[in-house]
């Protein structure tokens, strides 16, 4: 595996690998590899020719009070978690490389961020719809993969490769799990013990939602209170949001009916958890 620093250097390897007709799977994170990145680096290994991973704490998606100085690093073992999955490059630039200055233009997202994370994150999806601008000019992709945890993520993706032209096909990946439910996520480190022990709430309280839909139920306020009951007597956790939207588009919906997404993000004591479940209801 080569890992390459200059962005320059990456987008020279990259032109080289589109000449010879070799198909570029790009897996972008930001670092602190778990079980998730590796199902979306497995996914592009068996889909492509070659696979790039993106190390990039990209600092213009944190908010100023957010966790952008604590998020967690870990280069050696991203490393070698990187090699053990025969990522052919890993592109770790620094900050400096990829905002030598301060930026003179970047992508405002329009639609789909005045809900959810977008709402309580203002600027977020700006910032990574403008970092995967630069990421896909610079790695050239012919098709990047994405978790379904951050699903949110996902449809504003969707709209920016459909809006801006991009030749990427997205590939959205299924959310994987602890043992006990709990979406895998770089920052579940930073739960305290008993946090942790409360975290699988969340997925719970998706899963009675589901069951409740599945009993019969079309509206979707009691589905949002049944969620926020579980959740909030049976953790410490103080709940941002528990909501039900159209997917991709994210907009309200009266009925449960065709795609919808039940989204949740909860905040505990040093860490804030998201997690969700798509439905599709006849
Ligand atoms: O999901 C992430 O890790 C980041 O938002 C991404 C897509 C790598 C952009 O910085």
């Amino acid at each position: 595996m080569k890992v390459i620093n200059s962005v320059k250097e990456m987008q020279v390897e990259a032109v080289s690998l589109k000449l010879k007709g070799l198909r570029i799977g790009f897996v972008p994170t930001m670092g602190y590899l778990h079980e998730g990145h590796l199902t979306l680096l497995k996914r592009a290994r068996l889909e492509n020719d070659i696979v790039i991973l993106s190390v990039f704490v990209n600092p213009i998606q944190f908010g100023p009070n957010e966790d952008y100085a604590t998020y967690p690093r870990d280069f050696s073992r991203d490393r070698a978690l990187a090699e053990a999955e025969a990522v052919d490059y890993m592109f770790f630039p620094s900050v400096e490389e990829m905002y030598p200055h301060p930026l003179t233009v970047k992508a405002i997202v329009l639609e789909r961020t005045n809900v959810l994370c977008g709402k309580s994150r203002p600027g977020h999806f700006d910032g990574v719809a403008t970092v995967i601008t630069k990421l896909f000019n610079i790695v050239m992709p012919t098709r990047a993969y994405f978790g379904k945890k951050d699903a949110q993520q996902v449809a504003v993706i969707e709209g920016l490769i459909a809006d801006f032209n991009f030749p990427v096909e997205l590939v959205s990946v299924d959310i994987v799990r602890e043992h006990d439910g709990l979406a895998k996520s770089s920052r579940n480190v930073h739960l305290l013990p008993q946090e942790r022990q409360e975290a699988p709430i969340l997925y719970k309280s998706l899963l009675a939602a589901k069951s409740a839909i599945e009993a019969g139920e079309r509206t979707p306020e009691p589905i949002t209170n049944l969620v926020k009951d579980m959740i909030s007597h049976h953790s410490s956790g103080v709940i941002d949001y528990v909501e039900i939207y159209s997917y991709p588009q994210l907009l309200p919906v009266t009925q449960l009916i065709g795609k919808v997404i039940i989204a949740i993000a909860v905040k505990f004591t040093n860490v804030r958890l998201i997690d969700n479940l798509m439905l599709e209801i006849q």
